[in-house]
């Protein structure tokens, strides 16, 4: 074991795998081009009390997740563990909302909680998200949906399961609470210690709970949709039918209630049976009050977050081949110090004229130094001796059938490209 390592729950993505992360990333960013939606980058960190004030005091991100700290100038600091507020800080900051009726942003993050890690689940990940502010229609959220289901088939990702649900708002929530805890009462000896407390605080977050006993004790629980007042129900209507118009199949999962407390109406949630215990690719819905929780004028809202991390893993158990490109069009081998001057010059030239270019730092054999092509995926070796240099040419190799041809040094670009 080395002496340092990254921290528990981190990951590195080492150089030979990050070609695929950013061809995901990449899109990501166009497919929500598409979707008209721009990119907005936040910091890293925020005042502490951005979060701990509007996520849900009682939350397991709040309660127990944050990456909370002093910094030197005695301010509480805090890694942001998710992008919606910080979102919606912005938004409300830098006054969006005047210049345009909808916002639409989307980003790409990094979210920091201390979790247990496990597969799927690190302190540190990357979320793909959006936000779309502004809109009470729900052909909105079906377009928020739609833009993930599009990002997904993109890249090649058709095995994944959609679950929707509505859990209202503050006005149809407080009967639905009450029906809840009548029905838990009876069961709280049946639920894990966490539950018992979720019981007590927040009970909604009950039917979340992935414990088993805690799911059986309250399989027949009664359902939020049942409860929801006629405003939202319509709501959550219309987003199925926008979806069933789209061809984008569903279920409606009546446990669904997702980790915050911003949430109202639609919530939804991606998940995928190649991922285990953490099966949630991504997940997301309306948030209706936050904005004006956060000190904006009242905006309707919906997004979605997506885990990079559970989407590579999900991508790789599938064997879903990417088609990135890893290697670079030529490698120049030379031999001899005027040669490797000339190389020096020769790749800054290519590289200029858009050839992807790389050459030997190492002084090795040319046999050695074919290796390294070969290890580069170069398409072509290009040899440079003092014989190649005379001529002012050098000889092209191309790396899979080894045909060998000599072309002059200024045609070289050309021929190459
Ligand atoms: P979230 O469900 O907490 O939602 O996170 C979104 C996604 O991030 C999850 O579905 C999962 O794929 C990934 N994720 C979450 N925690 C971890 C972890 N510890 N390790 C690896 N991946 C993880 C939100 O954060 C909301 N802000 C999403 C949203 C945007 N809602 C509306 N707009």
């Amino acid at each position: 074991m080395p002496e340092y390592v990254a921290p528990r729950g981190t990951n590195d993505v080492l150089p030979s795998e990050s070609p695929k992360w950013e061809y995901v990333e990449d899109k990501f960013r166009k497919t929500c081009r598409l979707f008209g939606y721009k990119e907005l980058r936040t910091p890293t960190f925020e005042y502490t009390d951005l979060f701990t004030r509007n996520l849900g005091e009682t939350t397991d991100v709040v309660s127990k997740e944050m990456y909370t700290f002093q910094d030197r100038g005695g301010r509480s600091i805090t890694l942001r563990p998710e992008g919606t507020a910080p979102a919606v800080r912005a938004y409300v900051q830098h006054n969006l909302g005047a210049s345009l009726p909808v916002n639409k942003i989307y980003y790409v993050g990094r979210i920091f909680r201390y979790e247990r890690p496990q597969a799927g689940r690190y302190r540190e990940h990357t979320q793909l998200g959006i936000e779309a502010l502004g809109s009470i229609d729900p052909a909105i959220d079906a377009e928020v949906i739609s833009l993930a289901v599009c990002f997904y088939r993109n890249i090649g990702l058709k095995e994944f399961e959609l679950k929707i649900n509505s859990i209202g708002c503050p006005e149809c929530r407080p009967k639905y609470r009450q029906a809840l805890v009548d029905f838990a009462k009876d069961r709280l000896e049946r639920l894990c210690p966490s539950c018992v407390r979720r019981y007590e605080q927040n009970p909604m977050r009950m039917l979340d709970c992935k414990e088993q006993n805690c799911q059986s004790a309250l399989v027949d629980a009664p359902k939020l949709i049942d409860y929801l007042g006629p405003e939202c129900r319509e709501h959550f209507e219309k987003v199925q039918s926008y979806l069933r118009d789209l061809d984008i199949s569903f279920v409606i999962d009546p446990k669904l209630v997702r980790g915050f407390d911003y949430y109202t109406k639609t919530a939804f949630e991606f998940v995928s049976g190649k991922l285990g215990a953490q099966n949630a690719l991504g997940g997301g819905g309306r948030y209706d009050n936050l904005v004006e929780e956060i000190g904006g004028s009242p905006t309707p809202a919906v997004g979605f977050g997506l885990g990079l991390e559970r989407l590579m893993l999900t991508i790789e158990s599938l064997g879903i081949e990417l088609p990135v490109e890893i290697g670079i069009t030529a490698f120049i081998a030379s031999m001899g110090e005027k040669a490797h001057m000339a190389a020096v010059k020769l790749a800054y030239e290519l590289r200029n004229k858009g050839v992807s270019v790389d050459m030997d730092y190492t002084g090795r054999s040319l046999k050695a130094q074919m290796k390294i092509a070969d290890k580069l995926g170069a398409k072509y070796a290009i040899i440079l001796g003092e014989d190649e240099l005379a001529r002012q040419a050098a000889t092209v190799r191309n790396m899979a059938s080894s045909e060998q041809i000599t072309v002059s040094l200024s045609e070289l670009a050309d021929t190459l490209a």
